[in-house]
């Protein structure tokens, strides 16, 4: 596959210490010798990553003449490559293209082994790093981030902890939530393919947590972590993606869990905006959540929609308070400042959101 996509340079990108324990970075070494295609390799991506090494692949990239990048690993290593694929090619500095917004139009060519189901980076053309000089995290987009292949072999992620499969179900229910909540009108088609797959997850994760083995829900899992963000399920809708930017800088400052940071903010931006538009919450509760229709209190059915979403999310073992989390309340004004809210003034798309609703939204969290 590598050749096919016009590899002739590989360099093999990876995190800490997981594919070299399970033997799979020795197997995709294996398959590139067999091919005779010749290839460097940088690991010693953290979850979260960070800026500094990405440097140093750019730097190895141009040394060694690279011309082809292989991630093998979670959307924290595939981010990571995809920053160096931008690096390695442009005159300034890769994080132009995460600061300023600039879509990315030029890349080293990436492709995935993916290890874990979650960020669903494998199928997007998006990349989320955090800078080190103030530990603040910033995406970007472009098609050319967009993998040219990923392997997705679910046995790949049986080796997951019960923590990290939980929170890679959580990132993939908040892909789907970003792109359900959403002003565009009669879009019944993905929104029917959104409570799929939010069912999907709702019946798979309790199965992977009580057998990390079982096959066919790792498969499920995914198969929907990738159809979540490639965005199938959001063609012709406006989406939302507030929740993600509140809690990125979660990520960036305590170094949690993506999906964990999400699982605390998600409920809580839904309490807060829920108001904007009852019905489409009262939708996800009834269909999702198979809550009954209080048609007197459309309130209390989205509410209680809203309610079993947390429940679930708990009930899989996720945090869903600050506290929970490891967050701290006095931290709130630093993390409204690092957020995108301060580079934008608004963010999210279903309803905007101003950095006083973001401070909001984290203190609703502490409750
Ligand atoms: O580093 P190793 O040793 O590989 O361990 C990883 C890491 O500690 C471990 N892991 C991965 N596969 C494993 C495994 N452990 C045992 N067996 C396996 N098969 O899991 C830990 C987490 O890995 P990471 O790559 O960080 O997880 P995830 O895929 O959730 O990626 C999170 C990052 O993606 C970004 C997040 O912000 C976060 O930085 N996102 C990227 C997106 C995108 N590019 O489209 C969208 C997302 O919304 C998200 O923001
Ligand atoms: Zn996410």
């Amino acid at each position: 596959m590598v050749k096919r996509f016009g590899g002739t340079k590989v360099l093999v990108h990876f995190g800490g210490g997981s594919v070299k324990k399970s033997g799979l970075l020795s197997r995709v070494e294996d398959a590139l010798k067999a091919e005779e295609i010749s290839f460097v390799e940088l690991g010693g991506v953290k979850p979260n990553p960070r800026s500094g090494l990405v440097y140093e692949g750019i730097e190895l990239c141009r040394k060694e003449n690279v011309d082809f990048i292989l991630a093998v690993g979670g959307g924290s290593v595939i981010d990571s490559a995809k920053a160096i694929a931008a690096g390695a090619v442009y005159d300034g500095d890769f994080w132009d293209y995460y600061s300023k917004g600039i879509p990315v139009d030029k890349a080293l060519p990436v492709a995935t082994v993916l290890t874990i189901a979650a960020a669903g980076s494998e199928g997007s053309p998006d990349s989320v790093i955090t800078h080190e000089d103030g530990m603040y995290k910033r995406g970007a987009s472009g098609e050319s981030f967009r993998p040219k292949f990923s392997i997705l072999n679910p046995e790949l992620t049986c080796t997951l902890s019960a923590y990290q499969s939980a929170c890679g179900v959580t990132d993939i229910m908040a892909h789907i939530c970003e792109r359900y909540f959403t002003n565009t009108k009669e879009v019944e088609v993905t929104d029917r393919l959104c409570e799929g797959l939010l069912k999907t997850m709702i019946h798979e994760a309790p199965r992977v947590i009580a057998d990390p083995n079982n096959y066919e829900a790792r498969a499920n899992i995914m198969w929907a972590g990738m159809a979540a963000h490639n965005n199938i399920c959001g063609v012709g809708r406006g989406q939302d993606w507030a929740s993600h930017g509140i809690e990125h800088e979660l990520s960036a400052l305590y170094d949690c869990a993506h999906g964990a940071g999400l699982a605390v903010i998600m409920p809580h931006w839904m309490e807060y905006v829920m108001n904007h538009d009852i019905n489409r919450f009262c939708q996800f509760a009834t269909r999702v959540w198979d809550v009954d229709m209080d048609f007197a209190n459309p309130e209390n059915t989205a509410k209680e929609g809203i309610k079993r979403f947390r429940k679930f999310l708990s009930s899989i073992g996720m945090p869903v308070t600050f506290a929970e989390l490891g967050a701290k309340e006095e931290d709130i004004p630093t993390l409204v400042k690092q957020s995108q809210v301060s580079d934008k003034n608004r963010m999210g798309g279903f309803v905007p959101l101003d950095d006083k609703d973001v401070e909001k939204i984290y203190r609703l969290c502490c409750e």
